[in-house]
């Protein structure tokens, strides 16, 4: 018999929880949002009413719609309020111990055949489970913020979970308006896995004085075409909550990867969690602009692959390009370090690096013996070409590959664990990150044999084991194939 979900109690009415029950709301059910303390129910009351009031500003809602959506929630401290509940969702703080408290009360106050589901970002849904004297009927109903905006939602089934609630819930989820991708109980699910990786690592790179925020920000978002940058994700997701992300990530893969880099400790200490406390990478105004470099630049000299495409452009805004030994600036169009091509110059301190990325970005990097002013000069050429600089250090990769491979990577190594197929990763970080498109779509567009060099380059530069291409990407290229497809 299928189950019928219409009435939906919600603990926990942060931004995720009231995100979660607007939409509810929103798709015609009863929805019963409960919080701890009056106060925290008013905060709560506060985030339904500004979200929906934001949509009737901009006339994406009517008042009399924006009433009704707000007339199916009915607000409560009282847990007992749940009793005749069909599902009900946690969205309480990543605490394991608040949310095994929670699961012991929920069990004993609802309803036999209720379903209790937990948003948990990456915390066991199975330990969560273990407490309550009825595990078949709880599942991970996982959430991305905003939730009223991401179609995602990650359906977790532990190997307690009786057979075919998953696949209830998941039509729940279609209900709703969103798209379900039901997975394992593993940390992070998909999406924090993957996604939290590639933020920390941004945050170390960060640390490491590759680029700066606004630099590494630029790159993913107009190089990539990402809706945000890592810092700018980091701040909307929260530094607290990121941080949690990547200590339950690092208790159980080890991977030096997932300890949270030291400045998500500093930074959550200080209280700078991102947008919910009006600052964090960024302050409360958003990503400032680079400064702007003044091209004190008269000649220059341009080599390598793609110099005459950056020359045109030049020319077309205006510049002329003149090449010959004793110029001003020496440009080394590459992807990868140009350190060793100083040595055979005159003037080294002149040399950069510059690797255009995608029609909107282009990578400067500086070398060791690059002179500051010759760095300036070509951001500003780069300017009057039309793109955006990212001004680096000469390392392997610079700032968008060397973000983007491992990810990738870490995207076919999950497919080769067999936690998740192909679609559904690909699918769920379109939809729950709002990507252009999924890692094997990217891979596929990159060309396996471009990111396997690229990871190696990684590998042979920082020596971490998990740079190293992963066995399916090097065995795939060795075979000649062409697109990671061609596995299925
Ligand atoms: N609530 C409701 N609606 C919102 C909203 C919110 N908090 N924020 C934005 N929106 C709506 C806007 O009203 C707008 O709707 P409209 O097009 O119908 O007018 C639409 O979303 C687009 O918003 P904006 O034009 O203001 O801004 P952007 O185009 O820049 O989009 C964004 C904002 C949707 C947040 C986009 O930048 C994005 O997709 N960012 C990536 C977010 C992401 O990766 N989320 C997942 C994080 S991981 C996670 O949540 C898991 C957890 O466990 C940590």
């Amino acid at each position: 018999m299928t189950r019928s979900f219409e009435k939906v109690g919600i603990v926990g009415l942060g931004t995720m929880g009231a995100g979660i029950a607007e939409v509810f709301a929103r798709a015609g059910l009863t929805v019963v949002g409960v919080e701890a303390d009056p106060a925290a129910l008013e905060r709560g009351r506060g985030h339904l009413e500004g979200s929906t009031g934001k949509a009737v500003a901009k006339g994406r809602l009517t008042e009399a719609g924006r009433a009704e959506i707000l007339g199916r929630v009915a607000l409560t401290t009282s847990l007992e309020d749940l009793a005749d509940a069909d599902l009900v969702i946690e969205a309480i703080p990543e605490v394991m111990a608040f949310k095994r408290a929670l699961f012991t009360d929920l069990d004993r106050i609802c309803k036999p055949s209720a379903v209790l589901a937990t948003n948990t970002s990456s915390l066991s849904v199975t330990e969560i489970a273990a407490v309550t004297a009825r595990p078949g009927q709880v599942v991970g109903m996982h959430f991305f913020n905003p939730a009223p905006v991401m179609r995602l939602v990650e359906v977790i089934h532990t190997v307690t979970t009786a057979k075919g609630l998953a696949e209830e819930v998941a039509a729940l989820a279609r209900r709703l308006g969103k798209t379900p991708v039901s997975v394992g109980d593993r940390a992070g699910f998909v999406v924090n896995r993957l996604l939290l990786t590639y933020l920390n690592h941004a945050a170390v790179l960060l640390e490491s004085g590759l680029s700066t925020r606004d630099g590494i920000d630029a790159a993913m978002r107009l190089g990539v075409g990402l809706p945000m940058g890592p810092f700018a994700l980091l701040d909307l997701i929260g530094l607290d909550t990121s941080y949690e992300i990547m200590c339950a990530l690092f208790q159980e893969t080890r991977d030096r990867r997932h300890a949270p880099a030291p400045i998500l400790r500093e930074m959550v200490s200080a209280g700078l969690l991102g947008r919910k406390a009006g600052c964090g990478f960024h302050d409360g105004d958003g990503p400032s602009s680079q400064a702007v470099g003044k091209p004190s630049v008269n000649s220059v000299a341009l080599m390598g692959e793609g110099a005459e495409e950056f020359a045109a452009q030049l020319s077309a805004a205006g510049f002329k390009v003149e090449f010959g030994d004793d110029a001003d600036v020496v440009i080394a169009m590459s992807h990868t370090p140009v350190i060793e091509l100083a040595a055979h110059l005159p003037h080294p301190h002149r040399l950069v690096g510059l690797h255009l990325v995608g029609e909107k970005v282009a990578e400067v990097a500086s070398t060791v013996l690059t002179s500051p002013e010759v760095a300036r000069g070509v951001e500003g050429l780069v300017r009057i070409a039309g793109r955006t600089p990212v001004l680096c250090k000469d390392r392997a990769e610079f700032v968008v590959d060397a973000l983007l491979y491992p990810y990738l990577n870490d995207a076919v190594r999950m497919y080769d664990s067999g936690y998740a197929g192909m679609d559904d990763i690909d699918a769920a970080m379109r939809l729950g990150c709002g990507y252009p498109a999924g890692p094997f779509e990217m891979l596929d567009t990159l060309g396996l044999e471009t990111v396997r060099d690229g990871l190696r380059a990684l590998y042979a530069e920082y020596r971490d084991p998990s740079f190293a291409p992963a066995p399916l990407l090097d065995k795939l290229v060795t075979a000649g194939a062409r697109s990671i497809r061609d596995l299925s």
